[in-house]
């Protein structure tokens, strides 16, 4: 058991974290948020156009600030960005402030998954592999040390991930008694 003010699901694009975490949210009477889609609605505007705008280094100030916010209050699940384990300081913050859940997924089962996005800037490349790859090397290793729990979210179906998922975290989670 580890108790927690919040959930956080961590992990690569395409890893399932908003249609997992929605799911798991109402199951668990948890405020669900998507940390970019709250961002877009906080700055009236989209992830691709802020890293246009404002570089990837603009986005992710912006991504922190959202998260710290986030995770001031308690009683949210909330579904981050495939790189918020990049800063120490937001590691951190997930640690200490929420029970932190990692979907794991290889990049063969991201490219799969993403085949049909035009939406993320950092898949904007002519090699979507090697970009895949070059991530997983510099963050599997943080999602690892971040997460209180790793799970495989990659081959099954969203509904069996759920029930896994659901099962797992009653045994593995409680929320803190100021819920
Ligand atoms: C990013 C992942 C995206 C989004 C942004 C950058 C990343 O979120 O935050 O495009 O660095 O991996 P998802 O993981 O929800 O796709």
């Amino acid at each position: 058991m580890n108790p927690a003010p919040n959930i956080t699901l961590i992990g690569p694009m395409g890893a399932g974290k908003s249609s997992v975490g929605r799911r798991i949210a109402s199951r668990f009477g948890l405020r669900f948020v998507d940390a970019d889609r709250h961002l877009e609605q906080a700055t009236g505007t989209t992830i691709p156009v802020i890293f246009e705008c404002e570089g990837e280094a603009g986005f992710r100030k912006r991504e922190s600030e959202i998260l710290d916010e986030l995770l001031q209050q308690t009683g949210l699940l909330i579904a981050t960005g495939g790189g918020a384990v990049l800063s120490a300081e937001n590691r951190e913050k997930l640690s200490q402030r929420s029970f932190v859940i990692y979907l794991r997924i290889t990049v063969e089962e991201q490219l799969v998954r993403l085949s049909r996005d035009t939406q993320r800037p950092l898949l904007k490349s002519s090699d979507r592999k090697q970009t895949l790859e070059k991530m997983a090397e510099i963050r599997n290793p943080l999602y690892e040390q971040t997460a209180d729990m790793v799970f495989d979210s990659g081959s099954a179906s969203i509904s069996h991930a759920i029930r896994r998922l659901t099962a797992s975290l009653q045994v593995r989670w409680r929320p803190l008694e100021k819920l």
